[in-house]
């Protein structure tokens, strides 16, 4: 008799601690993303304003090192390749037109922790996934699943581009024979361009390859 009294006594201790552990843990903490992984491998598809493209984003923070190849619908393959000291060179390569624009940006690559001091707002189901939702520097909503917190989506308030993750694969890094600009992204024969000839001809191609991209970093870095 007295066994089944403790084990009763035990039981609602149990519960209430449980409740009670629930309860705090689920109502004081606000949930905050995942930092990026140091290396990762990610496939999207973006739609920007109904112009669609599929992107292979590789991250290489450890290497300074972050490449967008951009494959838009039915048009050409863009390689925007940045490195962290600043200079990002956006080419085409053969079958399509041979073009290099070289640029420079005061801030480097997306730290792993760029999502630091997101404002959370709360859960929603993007792409079928339940996502916890955060809004960082009034620029971009970021989605993360709440079971395996790999982002899901991310849209960008300024433009509308709204990019969709497709894969993700942590720790896969693309081989540094890739991460070289073409020999015409260098060619000395051809007058350097003037920097705001660089920066007003790249606004528009940016705007189409994916100047959302480094006006993002610009505004989320300079803020550190
Ligand atoms: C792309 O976004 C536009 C709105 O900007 C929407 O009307 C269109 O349906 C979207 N396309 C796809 C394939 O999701
Ligand atoms: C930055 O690094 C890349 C890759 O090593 C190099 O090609 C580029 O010239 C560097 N830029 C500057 C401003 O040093
Ligand atoms: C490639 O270059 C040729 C010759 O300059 C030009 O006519 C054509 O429009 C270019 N194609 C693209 C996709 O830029």
């Amino acid at each position: 008799m007295a066994s089944s009294t403790d084990q009763r006594i035990c039981f609602s201790l149990c519960l209430f601690l449980f409740l009670f552990l629930h309860l705090s843990t689920s109502t004081t903490d606000t949930p905050i993303p995942a930092p990026w992984p140091e290396q990762f491998h990610s496939v999207l598809f973006i739609n920007r304003s109904g112009t669609l493209q599929k992107t292979d984003l590789w991250y290489d923070w450890p290497n300074g090192r972050n490449f967008n190849i951009i494959q838009y619908q039915q048009g050409v393959l863009k390689y925007d390749l940045e490195w962290n000291n600043g200079t990002s060179f956006i080419y085409t390569l053969d079958p399509f037109n041979r073009t290099c624009k070289k640029l420079h940006f005061d801030v480097g690559i997306l730290r792993p922790n760029w999502l630091e001091g997101a404002k959370y707002l709360g859960q929603e189901y993007a792409d079928n996934f339940l996502c916890n939702v955060w809004e960082k520097a009034d620029f971009i909503w970021y989605h993360e699943d709440v079971l395996t917190r790999r982002p899901v989506k991310w849209i960008f308030l300024t433009s509308g581009m709204v990019s969709h993750v497709m894969t993700f694969e942590v720790g896969a890094v693309l081989e540094d024979e890739h991460w070289q600009a073409p020999v015409y992204c260098f060619s000395k024969s051809e007058p350097e361009p003037r920097l705001h000839n660089i920066m007003s001809s790249s606004l528009l191609d940016l705007e189409a390859a994916g100047g959302d991209a480094h006006g993002f970093r610009q505004t989320l870095i300079s803020e550190w």
